[in-house]
């Protein structure tokens, strides 16, 4: 299949590409590389600046490439996704993920393209109750960042209804790892996510990490999340993709691996690796205290199961900051 991926030069962008193109599928990335790097992009996929607010650049690039061939698919990664940020500045949250969405899904409409695989999260879950989410559990943010991926699927479900398209909406809980090859992975300044920042700590590129929290109602104080392989993740998007193709239907379906860890369980996992310097401080805002997917739905449809464990996750991340530590 032809398939466009906005955002495919970022972290689960990158990795997502590498899948399709392992899987034969003929791919052109769009990305604006505002936190992407022009060299996380598989050489085996087309590759074109743009950014998903400015319809005149997509339009452009889609109008290109359909004279060429029509695009089968559209894929989603184009969005901001750090829940503090969020909080600071939603202004660029609701005009980055909400107005980039409305935008691209324009464009779709006029070329006529049927399908959309789009990157939600977790975060549309909010305090789910008992912590573990099922794809029916009530959706209520209880930050922007989870706010604006809700009012995306939302948009996208009534599109699908006006213009005859079919959707797959991922909602991906904790991503972290990199690719088996180390050649892409979670590069960026400032990184705010736990894995990579405790790994950070580990390696001495930073001093000292914070723990956000140690009073949360959880095992061992600290907040609860599900931890998932980017590879795992990415190669989901291939089967949900051809699932949706074939059988002309819409999903909306969780990626995670079914079980929570605490942020002091990471870092004992990193500990059997290097020491942490670590505090405990304040607990962040928008925090939930746990987060656990229910993954039965994506088992069921997609025969999909997260294949790479916490310690794979861990090892991976370490490998490949050590590999680009410079
Ligand atoms: N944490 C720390 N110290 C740090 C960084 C994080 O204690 O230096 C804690 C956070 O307070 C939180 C947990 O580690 O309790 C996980 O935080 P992350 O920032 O790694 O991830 P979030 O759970 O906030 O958010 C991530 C993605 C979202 C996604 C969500 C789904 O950024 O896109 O997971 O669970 F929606």
């Amino acid at each position: 299949m032809k398939v466009c991926v906005v955002g495919g030069a970022g972290y689960i962008g990158s990795h997502t590409v590498y899948e399709l193109i392992e899987a034969g599928h003929d791919v052109i990335v769009i990305d604006n590389l505002s936190t992407g790097l022009k060299e996380a992009v598989h050489k085996k996929a087309l590759f074109y600046e743009g950014d998903i607010t400015d319809f005149g650049s997509l339009d452009k690039i889609v109008a290109g490439e359909s004279k060429k061939k029509s695009f089968d698919v559209v894929m989603h990664f184009a969005a901001k996704i750090v829940v503090p940020e969020s909080i600071k500045n939603p202004s660029l949250y609701y005009y980055n993920n909400v107005e980039g969405v409305r935008t691209l899904l324009d464009v779709m409409v006029k070329y006529n393209i049927k399908n959309i695989i789009f990157s939600s999260t977790a975060a549309v879950y909010g305090e789910a109750k008992d912590g573990i989410c099922t794809e029916e559990s009530e959706t209520k943010p209880i930050n922007p960042y989870g706010e604006t991926k809700l009012a995306s699927e939302k948009m996208i479900g009534w599109f699908a209804e006006a213009y005859d398209m079919n959707y797959c909406i991922f909602r991906y809980f904790n991503v972290a790892g990199a690719h088996k090859t180390l050649e892409i992975g979670l590069l960026r300044d400032n990184l705010t996510h736990v894995i990579p920042v405790t790994i950070q700590t580990a390696l001495g590129i930073r001093e000292k990490m914070t723990v956000f929290g140690n009073d949360y109602d959880t095992i061992d104080g600290t907040c609860v999340r599900d931890y998932i392989h980017v590879s795992d993740i990415a190669y989901a998007h291939v089967l949900g993709m051809e699932y949706i193709v074939k059988k002309n239907v819409s999903e909306i379906i969780n990626l995670g691996s079914n079980q929570g860890f605490s942020v002091k369980e990471i870092i004992h996992e990193v500990e059997k690796h290097y020491p942490v310097n670590y505090e405990y401080g304040a607990r962040r805002e928008g925090d939930p205290a746990k987060l656990i997917a229910s993954n039965e739905r994506a088992k069921k449809i997609l025969a999909w199961i997260p294949k790479r464990s916490l310690s794979d996750i861990i090892l991976s991340d370490l490998e490949f900051r050590k590999k680009h530590k410079n």
